[in-house]
């Protein structure tokens, strides 16, 4: 075990024992005029070095809230509770002058609109060298080599020239490599990407997405991949973690997952993938009705209101995370997938011909 000083945080690799990210139990609150939001609720989840999670979910279920808790990057109201581990230490109590030492250094986040993250008055050659010389003390030279060598990890076409441009003269998918090749600066241990591609059209986003994937493994470097697109976390994540209503509701390796979902919730999610074959302007599936009042979420099991296989338990007691066949693979749902009682349902909604249920979906 080796350790290492960042700042004025001591980080021990306790990586043998613990994986790299502890979450567990974590809960962000926001006062607000209206009440309490409780927009995360007892998340736990961990991620190993080098490997690559997804959190997926429909908008307002938390997934932006989630990472920022994790990062500590929040508005001062906000209210989190649980623990937050990071190579060993507890960093959720860290005062903000501390975490600031994390930030960029070990763990880093990329935004959903490069466009906002970037400063348009800014050549894109200093927005990558200020950290460099800010946070690893480089002298200039030293900061506009690292800088041309990050342009062209992230495969930036002619990257010296490209330090003199502005943001506004590069293309959408170039503006957001170079905001990863920012993230990637300081040689963080734990990317965050948050809806990194959904301003990008379809080509542009699977290079994003593969650009990510090789740093990845370049700098055997963590990534959490926030969507609300399971399509995306398919084959650029190692696993998954759902969520709906601030709370993970399945979690599993991703190969698992889309083999044996449990969730009704995520085949909805499934269903909402856009298929190749599809014609173009084909409407996607969306799921019917409204995520929860987070101020005043239902009793019982938070999807059920809008779930077509829900039965009066579901809607009294809330299910606990249960694990499946795989012991990597947890699930909060009284009537999974391959239940008797969810296969009898599905029967019957199918024979009503039931919107819900869509019949082509291989699951
Ligand atoms: N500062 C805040 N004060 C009050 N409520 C907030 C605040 N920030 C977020 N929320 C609420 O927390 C919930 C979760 O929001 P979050 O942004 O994490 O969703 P998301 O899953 O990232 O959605 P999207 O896919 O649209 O980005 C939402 O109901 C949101 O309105
Ligand atoms: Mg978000």
């Amino acid at each position: 075990m080796t350790s290492r000083e960042t700042g004025s945080v001591q980080i021990s690799r306790a990586e043998a024992t613990e994986p790299l990210l502890v979450v567990d139990n974590l809960s962000t609150h926001f006062p607000t005029e209206r009440g309490v939001v409780r927009a995360v609720d007892g998340v736990s989840l961990s991620i190993k070095r080098g490997e690559s999670l997804g959190i997926v979910g429909e908008s307002g279920s938390g997934k932006t809230v989630l990472s920022r808790s994790i990062m500590g990057l929040l508005p001062a109201a906000a209210i989190r509770s649980g623990s937050v581990r990071f190579a060993g230490t507890e960093i959720l109590d860290l005062p903000a002058k501390r975490m600031r030492h994390l930030w960029g250094a070990e763990m880093a986040m990329v935004f959903q609109n490069p466009l906002n993250s970037l400063n348009p008055l800014m050549k894109i050659g200093k927005q990558i060298t200020e950290p460099l010389k800010l946070h690893l003390n480089m002298n200039r030279s030293h900061a506009k080599a690292t800088a041309v060598r990050l342009l062209k990890d992230v495969h930036i076409p002619e990257a010296e020239q490209r330090l003199n441009q502005y943001p506004h003269e590069l293309s959408g998918g170039m503006r957001q490599r170079v905001m990863i090749a920012i993230a990637l600066a300081c040689g963080p241990t734990v990317l965050f990407a948050d809806e990194p591609t959904t301003a990008l059209d379809v080509t542009v986003q699977s290079q994003i997405l593969d650009v990510i994937n090789e740093q990845r493994t370049d700098r055997n470097m963590s990534v959490i991949l926030v969507t609300h697109d399971l399509g995306v976390v398919a084959g650029h994540t190692d696993h998954v973690a759902v969520m709906y209503g601030g709370k993970l509701v399945e979690r599993a390796p991703t190969r698992t997952l889309f083999a044996n979902m449990k969730m009704p919730y995520t085949k909805s999610l499934m269903r909402s993938i856009p298929k190749l074959d599809n014609p173009s302007h084909t409407r996607l599936a969306t799921i019917p009705g409204r995520p929860p009042d987070l101020v005043n979420p239902p009793d019982g099991c938070r999807f059920a209101p809008r779930c077509a296989y829900a039965q009066d338990r579901c809607h009294d007691e809330e299910p606990p995370l249960a694990v499946a066949d795989d012991p990597d693979h947890y699930y909060a749902c009284w009537y999974p997938v391959g239940s008797p009682e969810f296969e009898a349902r599905d029967a019957e909604l199918r024979a009503a011909g039931d919107p819900r249920v869509d019949a082509g979906a291989t699951i």
